[in-house]
């Protein structure tokens, strides 16, 4: 094992933070003696709240109700760090599913969904003019985060295994080489999406993976291991995580419940090496408090309901789910969208990612005469490292819209490329004509 020095990944502004004395306190009395008298928190009495108890009951016909001492803990402040006996919960279902062997170097710490961890690990880690990592095409969530961090994001290539070692390798040198001429700085942290990534709908395999990770042990890289699609994946066997094969501790692991369970609990949770969970813990405690504590009580018991093999296997079936939308999906492509474009077809998650072919940009095809065919599709440029390049990729999303609507809006775009092929065909012949002219 080696001793990575973490204070490497924290930054000058994320250094300058203090654990706030009150939030602290509330971490050593929470759960503590009862006897112990407290007159130095600013808690408001659960006395004055209206709520008597939650009821939830779920589409399986089981029920719970949030009320008593558990429900004046849900509706009260806690720990920065999540309610404890959620991230009981969660600490066992990642030991369980994830073996890390680093585990005794890590921690956990409960975050607003993903995006949430991702922003503070980006924050965290990144200072102006740093250089980060990144597979190319990209989530454009991240791309939204690092923007106003002033750092020089690179792209690596993706094949259909994910990033690729030589193209990974090839960056670093060229960043050493720079870095040594004096003109910038090795990167530091490595954003990857590896399980049916968003927009790609690529899953790395394990053999990739430990390729990559021994790179990254290599140059002293943090992986940034998004798995926001973990439990979404189409193939016959659930993918190792990054976080599985981290001997160093060197990946900060996102989970994310808002694909399997509901978006809008905001319900994530973030492991990694202890060092940097607590440097998270100390940013949490200064912005948020902490996470949702209702969110966190209703995942408990859902833990408890269904324990760890009932929660996976609920999320086997919402994956089910997205599989048949992607088999339509791809069958409607086929039949509509064959020579007018080139795919693979998703191994996980909600999205296919295809190229148009003879067209060179898609962007204002799709966002000016494709929304006045009423068909709303993303252009690939909000994924691409250098988001400035002319673009021919699109994504689409087979998450929520009914089958007809799939299949009407995948004819409306093969029309929509159509046109787009006259367009530039006449574009071209105007051309020509006053080439011409001109010359006659
Ligand atoms: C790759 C990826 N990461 C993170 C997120 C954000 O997830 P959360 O709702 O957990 O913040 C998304 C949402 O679309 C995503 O696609």
């Amino acid at each position: 094992m080696s001793g990575i020095d973490y204070s490497y990944f924290i930054n000058t502004r994320s250094a300058r933070r203090r654990p706030a004395l009150t939030r602290e306190i509330t971490k050593r009395q929470y759960g503590g003696h009862k006897d112990h008298i407290s007159l130095a928190e600013g808690v408001p009495n659960e006395i004055t709240f209206p709520f008597e108890s939650i009821t939830v009951n779920l589409k399986d016909g089981q029920t719970f109700a949030i009320k008593g001492q558990e429900l004046a803990a849900a509706l009260q402040y806690i720990p920065s760090q999540g309610y404890p006996p959620l991230l009981k919960q969660v600490k066992e279902f990642t030991r369980r599913l994830h073996r890390p062997p680093a585990w005794d170097k890590c921690d956990t710490i409960i975050t607003n969904g993903s995006q949430d961890g991702m922003s503070r690990v980006l924050e965290m880690i990144l200072d102006d003019n740093d250089t980060m990592l990144v597979q190319n095409p990209y989530y454009a969530g991240t791309a939204a985060i690092v923007k106003p961090l002033n750092v020089n994001v690179i792209g690596i290539d993706q094949d259909e295994s994910g990033i690729q070692p030589r193209k990974l390798v090839e960056a670093l040198e060229n960043c050493k080489k720079y870095t040594e001429e004096g003109g910038g700085k090795m990167p530091k942290v490595m954003y990857l999406n590896p399980t049916a990534s968003n927009p790609s709908g690529t899953t790395m395999p394990t053999d990739r993976k430990i390729e990559i990770y021994r790179i990254c042990c290599e140059y002293n890289i943090i992986i940034l291991e998004d798995d926001a699609y973990y439990f979404l994946h189409f193939l016959d066997r659930q993918p190792d995580s990054f976080l599985s094969i981290d001997t160093e501790g060197r990946v900060i692991r996102l989970d994310s419940m808002s694909k399997v369970l509901s978006s809008g609990l905001r319900l994530g949770w973030l492991t990694g090496p202890r060092k940097l969970v607590e440097q998270i813990e100390i940013h949490i405690s200064s912005s948020i408090l902490h996470s949702s504590v209702l969110s966190q009580v209703i995942m408990e018991n859902l833990f408890r309901k269904w324990g760890i093999n009932g929660l996976v296997s609920y999320f086997e079936k919402v994956a089910a789910f997205y599989r048949v939308r992607r088999d339509f999906t791809i069958a409607s492509m086929e039949k509509h969208l064959k020579g007018l474009c080139e795919w693979d077809v998703p191994s996980g998650g909600m999205f296919v990612w295809f190229k148009v072919l003879g067209v060179s940009d898609v962007y204002d095809m799709l966002l000016t005469r494709g929304l006045r065919k009423h068909i709303t599709f993303i252009p690939g440029q909000n994924y691409m490292a250098d988001p400035t390049a002319a673009c021919n990729y699109v994504r689409a999303s087979y998450s929520k819209a009914s089958m007809k609507q799939i299949d009407k809006a995948m004819r409306i775009l093969a029309e929509l490329i159509r046109e787009e092929h006259l367009l530039l065909r006449r574009k071209l012949d105007g051309l020509e004509e006053n080439l011409i002219i001109r010359h006659t």
